[in-house]
């Protein structure tokens, strides 16, 4: 017994230092001082001592008690410090890390060019109607003034749904419902997506449209031409000159096309305006008698001007973009440069 004791002893002395953790520490206090521990042991087998042995034995494993609980008191502070210390080092921020970025994001072209047109026109007294993307033949054409079999259909390669239902091929189709909804006088911008079956450079199957209609007593072709002069000036460069040039729609009727000066030669010629020194922007014209009665409007009171803008050829104009197919990419190296 003698020899156990020091057995133990020394047993405990190599093990404390190598206890790291909590639960180790736990395990091996319970292996010498717990109920079924090495030292509780040997004080119970006492009684199978020789009687003489009895008082020293106990004596010597009491102060081996004694001692061991000392021991395990000290370790247990240790692992302690040292367990915290450990998760610590582990939950360490370093607040002086810079913070992960909040990327904001930026208005899409074509959507700085709907909301420049709409500022333009609001000062004028515009509402803004939006019509649906998916249309019938009557609004998109036979009401506009192109039945069915016109020659003026080639114009727009339209994709149908069903022989009746089709994407509407441009917004002039709003000019039929708001006619519908409304009563004159009617100062309306129509902006939307439109679609046809084309694609190369500068067109795309998805492009964007902004119809402008006024219906009111007495409009003149120099109404027209004042509405498309201040919003050519106002979209490109209040310096620049306009002109009219004679165009064809089935709608309008007369029908005009507006050039404005370019915006990077103004007007010396250059590879932007194809050396004509001109741009076109847009299409109107005086709305069609037909088109106003198949609206419903009473054209003996009223009439009206038209007016249609493609907004994906405005932004590559007015941002330098070559390429249509750039605009719907979502690249955002592109985009970036929007913010
Ligand atoms: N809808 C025509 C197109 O897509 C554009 C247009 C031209 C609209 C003249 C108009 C207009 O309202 O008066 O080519």
């Amino acid at each position: 017994m003698k020899e156990n004791i020091e057995q133990i002893k020394n047993e405990i002395i190599s093990l404390l230092p190598t206890l790291g953790t909590n639960k180790a520490f736990y395990d091996a206090q319970s292996a010498y001082l717990g109920k079924a521990g090495k030292i509780t042991m040997l004080l119970r087998g006492l009684g199978q001592a020789p009687k003489e042995d009895r008082p020293a034995l106990g004596k010597a494993i009491n102060e081996l008690k004694v001692w061991a609980e000392g021991q395990f008191e000290q370790a247990e502070k240790t692992v302690n410090k040292a367990e915290l210390l450990a998760r610590y080092e582990n939950e360490k921020l370093d607040i002086t890390m810079p913070s992960v970025k909040d990327e904001v994001g930026a208005l899409h072209p074509i959507t700085h060019i709907k909301n420049e047109i709409i500022d333009i026109f609001a000062g004028l007294g515009f509402e803004i109607f939006e019509g649906p993307e998916i249309e019938d033949d009557f609004h998109n054409f036979t009401a506009l003034n192109v039945p069915k079999d016109h020659p003026a259909r080639d114009m727009q390669d339209t994709f149908f749904i069903t022989e009746d239902i089709l994407l509407r091929t441009q917004t002039s189709p709003g000019q039929i419902r708001t006619m519908e909804r409304r009563k004159p006088p009617i100062k309306v911008l129509i902006p939307g997506r439109v679609f046809r079956s084309e694609g190369d450079a500068t067109h795309s199957p998805m492009f964007h449209q902004m119809e402008g209609l006024v219906i009111d007593k007495n409009l003149s072709v120099r109404d027209l031409y004042g509405v498309l002069d201040y919003l050519a000036k106002k979209l490109f460069d209040g310096e620049a000159q306009t002109r009219l040039r004679p165009s064809f729609f089935p709608f309008t009727e007369p029908s005009v096309e507006l050039d404005v000066t370019c915006c990077v030669c103004h007007g010396k010629g250059c590879k932007l305006c194809k050396n004509t020194g001109w741009i076109e922007v847009l299409g109107g014209g005086m709305v069609h008698k037909k088109v106003l009665e198949n609206g419903g409007i009473d054209t003996n009171e009223y009439n009206g001007l038209a007016l249609g803008i493609g907004m994906d050829r405005i932004a590559m104009l007015k941002y330098g973009i070559p390429n249509i197919k750039l605009l719907f990419e979502n690249d955002q190296r592109m985009l970036k440069q929007f913010k």
